[in-house]
């Protein structure tokens, strides 16, 4: 579905990815792991289109989305869960939640979205009114991928869900992540708790200093030495 062929990202001099191949198939969970700087965020917002590559190719559902505006990869079905939320803080979790929604019009099913994130996050419908900018690190977590999966994508890109969170508010995000996995979304999630993500993923890639260095299903990344010594601290 997602297919990343000889993707670079410079910023300025300076290479931050160098030169990556990787997919992902229909309905996969694939984690792409690795060091604080290893490229892992400019690896998401290149495909995003957030920033331009520098080299290489994006192609998704078989089009090439390399050098797409923004709004259409939206539109392709791509959504993006960047790193630190990005929610909006003065507008309300409703209102944000129906800022997902902005490119749909099928009212109803976007009713039933709704309910059914209110399912995933009973926290988000008790705090439907409150401004985004008050909650809490977990809760904005909560809300950006609410409002990801309000645009009912294809695909969904995680930056980091993990971070900054307590672990009780870790499992309960990752609860998430794994349900709307199990129920076909294509996700590419990044992280660096590498034993959290090779426990939820099919697949996952190792990425250091801007490239890949290791890929494989996820539990033989899980019994991998060097995974283990270098990211699971053993
Ligand atoms: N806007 C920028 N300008 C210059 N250098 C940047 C910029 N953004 C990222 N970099 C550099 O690119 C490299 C890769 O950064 P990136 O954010 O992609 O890493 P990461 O794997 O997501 O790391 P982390 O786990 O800490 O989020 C780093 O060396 C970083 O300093
Ligand atoms: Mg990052």
């Amino acid at each position: 579905m997602l297919e990343v062929t000889g993707l670079r990202v410079a910023y300025g001099g300076i290479q931050a990815v160098r030169s990556i191949t990787f997919h992902v198939n229909e309905g996969e969970m694939v984690a792409l792991i690795g060091a604080n700087g290893a490229g892992k965020t400019s690896t998401l917002k290149a495909i995003a289109r957030v920033l331009d590559a520098a080299g290489g190719d994006v192609h998704f559902c078989g089009e090439d989305i390399t050098r797409l505006a923004p709004h259409h990869i939206v539109r392709r079905g791509i959504a993006l869960v960047p790193e630190g939320r990005g929610v909006f803080p003065r507008l309300t979790v409703a209102e944000n939640l129906a800022m997902g929604a902005f490119l749909r019009h099928d009212k109803p099913e976007m009713a039933a979205d709704l309910d059914k994130i209110y399912g995933y996050f009973p926290r988000l419908k008790e705090r439907a009114a409150q401004l985004a900018g008050t909650l809490s690190g977990g809760e904005q977590q909560m809300l950006a991928i609410g409002r990801a999966l309000m645009s009912r994508p294809k695909m969904l890109l995680l930056d980091e869900p993990s971070m900054g969170l307590a672990p009780i508010m870790v499992q309960k995000i990752f609860e998430v992540v794994r349900t709307v996995a199990a129920e076909g979304m294509t996700t590419l999630l990044i992280e660096q708790n590498a034993k959290l993500a090779l426990e939820v993923s099919q697949r996952g890639y190792v990425m250091e200093s801007g490239e890949i260095t290791l890929t494989g299903e996820s539990a033989s990344l899980l019994d991998d030495p060097k995974v283990r010594a270098a990211y699971l601290g053993e």
